[in-house]
């Protein structure tokens, strides 16, 4: 029988007789995957193993620094934190079309990872949070198309956009290749990680930034994680986290009129997007109490700056998809 010790006894083991005494790279995202990735690689390597957190400057509000203080503190792990905010926000400056915004966010992910991995490296490996899923998936992003071998073609993060360049094609460590997200998720929890990592609702590679419709500024950025922020407090205490596959905000560019006092507010609406879904591929609109909603409407507006109105979202997917962007 399968158990998450017998597991993590056999990974340790695997991962020390694939990497030897070499050094292995990994890319941290905040994710259950890559989470319990290093953990797995610190255990079995130790110092050969750098983990490597890009901050794009989109994600949600103090996840970044809990990421960085949890593994420090709790697993011993020091992370290189890249400050890469200004380039990323940089990346999308006056882009609205979202997969042109995909697409640069990934090429700058790559461009970042290029660099900051030379910087810190030479690397043997690539360590990468692949389940089984990905393997049997029949394209395979991660085989060289000439040898067939596994070798890092696509980082999974950003798998929406081009390979990453040939001399930085490492050999792939996956000690995860095996497992499902149920069972990655035991481990996780097995070896210590925190719920709010181990059962982390879905977020998109992009980040915040596909959740501000049209151009991404700082300004906009500011609001929407605030705003975001609430979203996710409230859900908690409702004890609804869990129930839903996703609960988030989206920022629309478009002011609208409001009154707050007896002074007049021309400011953005956030919408609020809450859904129940088995795989994302369909989902439906939560029907959650209104006391709730209430209760997030008036924090929203009367604690986020620059916003006068939210609205709920009420479309299914399909005909919706679960992002805006
Ligand atoms: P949609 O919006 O297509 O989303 O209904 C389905 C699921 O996919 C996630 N999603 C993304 N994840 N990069 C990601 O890593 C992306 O560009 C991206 N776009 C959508 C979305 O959050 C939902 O869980």
């Amino acid at each position: 029988t399968w158990t998450t010790a017998a597991f993590v006894e056999e990974a340790i083991r695997e991962i020390r007789a694939r990497v030897g005494d070499k050094r292995v790279l990994l890319a941290l995202s905040g994710g259950v995957d890559s989470s319990t990735l290093a953990f797995l690689l610190h255990r079995a390597i130790g110092d050969q193993l750098t983990c490597m957190f890009i901050d794009q400057g989109f994600m949600r509000k103090l996840e970044p620094e809990r990421l960085v203080k949890l593994f420090a503190e709790q697993f011993h792990i020091s992370v290189e934190y890249v400050n890469a905010r200004d380039r990323f926000i940089n990346s999308v400056k006056g882009i609205t079309d979202p997969e042109e915004k995909r697409k640069r966010i990934g090429h700058e992910f790559i461009s970042v990872f290029e660099s900051e991995s030379k910087r810190l490296g030479p690397f043997d490996y690539l360590a990468q949070g692949t389940l089984y899923p990905d393997v049997i998936e029949s394209a395979d992003t991660n085989v060289d198309p000439q040898t067939g071998e596994r070798v890092a073609v696509k980082i999974k993060s950003h798998h929406n956009v081009g390979g990453l360049p040939k001399d930085l094609r490492f050999k792939l460590v996956e000690p995860l290749r095996k497992l499902f997200k149920d069972e990655v998720r035991k481990v996780g929890r097995s070896i210590g990680l925190p719920e709010e990592i181990v059962n982390r609702q879905p977020f998109p590679g992009p980040g915040l930034a596909i959740r501000i419709l049209g151009e991404v500024t700082s300004e906009r950025l500011n609001i929407l994680r605030d705003a975001d922020l609430i979203v996710r407090q409230e859900i908690n205490r409702a004890g609804l986290y869990h129930d839903l596959w996703q609960a988030f905000a989206v920022l629309l560019p478009i002011r609208s009129v409001g009154v707050m006092g007896d002074q007049r507010t021309y400011a953005y609406p956030i919408v609020l997007r809450f859904v129940a879904s088995e795989d994302g591929m369909t989902a439906d609109w939560a029907r959650v109490p209104y006391d709730l909603l209430e209760t997030i409407s008036n924090r929203i507006v009367n604690e986020v700056r620059g916003v006068n109105r939210v609205v709920y979202d009420i479309t299914s997917k399909p005909p919706g998809t679960i992002e805006w962007e």
